[in-house]
């Protein structure tokens, strides 16, 4: 069975003094996740939500709620995160010690657990842990910001990480996510070197007839591509 496309709108673009409307809005224009792209300053060069944001928008929507955690020590909020209604967490490599104790912790803790890769990161990183995730994601832009431009070099990687998931027998169970650069004019070379979730934060947002459109438009692109 080959997984569905998703769409994963981030809310790094949504409009802060409205979150839990923004949340609600892209439930309505037809997302399929909402992409909690979380920042300590630290790993990354600036700061966005805690827990207690994520918790807030939870009773906004009935869709799942995915943490991309560019964060030093992950491990510390595994709880608050599930706590506030994050069904998926999304642990850098790069950012942990022990990446395979990590992430059967957010296992057992009743949660989802996923790897993303920076885009200097080989996709080898993933060798071991493949038995412990639901979910891949190749960052297409260097992580901080949205609004970046794609990164097409990342489309090998993104191709390997396919193979090495089809090859293990997984092809049904994890999904392969891409996030930075994702619009209308990058999607359709994603989907053809092997994603399936897209992110997309200023594409969602800054789409001329709304997010609705955007969602759409990019649905029908990677489906497309697919055919
Ligand atoms: C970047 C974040 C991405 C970003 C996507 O660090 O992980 O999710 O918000 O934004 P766009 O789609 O505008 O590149
Ligand atoms: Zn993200």
């Amino acid at each position: 069975m080959t997984r569905p496309v998703l769409i994963a709108p981030s809310v790094l673009s949504a409009d802060p003094a409205r979150m839990g409307a923004e949340v609600a809005a892209l439930d309505a224009a037809g997302a399929d996740i909402i992409h909690w792209d979380v920042m300590d300053g630290q790993f990354v060069p600036n700061i966005t939500f805690g827990p207690h944001v994520v918790a807030a928008c939870r009773s906004a929507t009935d869709l799942p709620f995915e943490a991309h955690l560019m964060v030093h020590t992950p491990d510390a909020l595994v709880e608050r995160w599930i706590e506030a209604g994050c069904s998926r967490l999304i642990i850098h490599p790069e950012s942990v010690v022990h990446l395979h104790r990590t992430l059967a912790n957010i296992n057992s803790s009743g949660a989802r657990a996923a790897v993303v890769l920076n885009p200097s990161t080989p996709a080898n990183a993933l060798a071991h842990v493949l038995d412990l995730i639901d979910l891949v994601l190749v960052m297409t832009v260097n992580p901080g910001f949205g609004g970046q431009s794609y990164i097409a070099s990342m489309e090998p990687k993104i191709t390997e990480i396919r193979t090495m998931i089809d090859e293990a027998g997984l092809t049904d169970r994890i999904d392969l996510e891409v996030d930075g650069g994702i619009s209308a004019g990058t999607i359709d070379a994603a989907t053809r070197a092997g994603a399936n979730v897209f992110v997309a934060g200023s594409a969602v947002f800054g789409h001329p007839d709304g997010p609705a459109a955007a969602i759409t438009e990019l649905r029908s692109l990677a489906e497309a591509a697919r055919a």
